[in-house]
């Protein structure tokens, strides 16, 4: 089967900053806390602004910056646990914002924060049976909206934003693998006519932490024995921004190579779906992504859930 590799990237975020500062305003936690817990430093949050219109923005960018013929667009996927609306989907919302083609395929998925590269694996078998080029692959998260802002142990964490990515079949050295160990225990939010009246995100962090940090290591090694590579291979490494910790524990793993390990999670928080697009527009943008580099990229999460990929760009 061929691989895929993305040919544009672009990102949206709310225009309202929230420091650490001002979180410890009306939450019993300090700037100091955050930064050595989490290496967060502030985060995104909407006010007007909502996952499908983020989707839409950074989806539009992303056509334009590609410069693609629009009507090549043949599959919109959009992971996200926060939509407006349980139907329809936010990827028909992004459809009809961007006067796509109608004879095209637009879905959400929810793979918790592994979601955008679930997509990716998706779009990458679609792609094989599409008369169309191009996939639209986005992350997108509002997830202010299902935070308890008494709970300190998770209101620091989360931030909101999209990331769109186009995708396009490829030659080019493309795996994937995906993985799942059903628990809800740990990380879940109540859905729509939940009898529980409570839709906040419930998260037991220390026991995510222990998963995430052996996440990223199948993730990497795994998908490193599929391609039969090693990290001398790797161009950059690319997690899920979840925590600073959680990365620096498996950069101490791979001490020789803590180099390619890409990191924002400062300015962002944890973006869930929308973190790997993210890094990889503001890596593009920072001239940091050439031709023919090779990106590893893991992302982990409820459910459990976790997905690694390794892409060439
Ligand atoms: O996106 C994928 C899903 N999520 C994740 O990957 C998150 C993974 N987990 C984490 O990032 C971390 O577990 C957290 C950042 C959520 C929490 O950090 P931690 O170092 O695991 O803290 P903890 O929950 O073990 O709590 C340690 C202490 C507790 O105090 P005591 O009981 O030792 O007195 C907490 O009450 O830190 C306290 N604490 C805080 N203190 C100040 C917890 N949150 C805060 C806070 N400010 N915001």
């Amino acid at each position: 089967m061929q691989g895929i590799e993305i040919v544009a990237t672009a990102r949206a975020l709310p225009g309202r900053c929230v420091t650490n500062v001002e979180l410890s305003q009306t939450v019993d936690t300090s700037d100091q806390w955050i930064r050595t817990r989490t290496g967060i430093g502030q985060r995104y949050r909407c006010e007007e602004e909502t996952t499908a219109g983020m989707a839409i923005e950074a989806a539009k960018k992303a056509v334009e910056k590609s410069g693609i013929d629009k009507s090549e667009i043949g599959i919109v996927l959009v992971a996200t646990t926060t939509p407006e609306y349980a139907f329809p989907s936010t990827a028909c919302l992004v459809q009809q914002a961007l006067g796509l083609e109608e004879d095209i395929m637009s879905f959400d998925i929810n793979a918790a924060c592994a979601g955008f590269l679930y997509g990716l694996g998706i779009v990458r078998s679609m792609l094989q049976n599409s008369r169309k080029t191009y996939a639209l692959v986005i992350g997108s998260e509002h997830l202010s909206k299902i935070i308890n802002y008494e709970d300190r142990g998770s209101c620091i964490l989360f931030g909101d934003g999209a990331g769109a990515a186009i995708a396009k079949s490829s030659t080019k050295t493309f795996y994937h693998k995906g993985f799942t160990r059903g628990n809800k225990e740990f990380l879940y939010c109540n859905g729509l006519g939940s009898k529980e009246n409570d839709f906040y995100i419930h998260m037991e962090g220390n026991q995510v932490f222990r998963f995430a940090v052996s996440a990223i290591e199948d993730g990497v090694e795994g998908i490193l024995a599929e391609a039969g590579l090693t990290m001398n291979d790797i161009d950059y490494v690319v997690c899920h921004q979840a925590n600073d910790r959680i990365i620096s524990h498996v950069e101490k793993k791979y001490k020789d190579y803590s180099a390619v390990f890409y990191k924002n999670i400062e300015f962002y928080g944890n973006t869930s779906a929308a973190s790997i697009p993210i890094c990889l527009d503001e890596m593009g943008e920072k001239g940091l992504l050439k031709e023919g580099m090779r990106i590893l990229m893991v992302g982990f999460g409820a459910g459990f859930t976790w997905s690694s990929c390794l892409l060439t760009w």
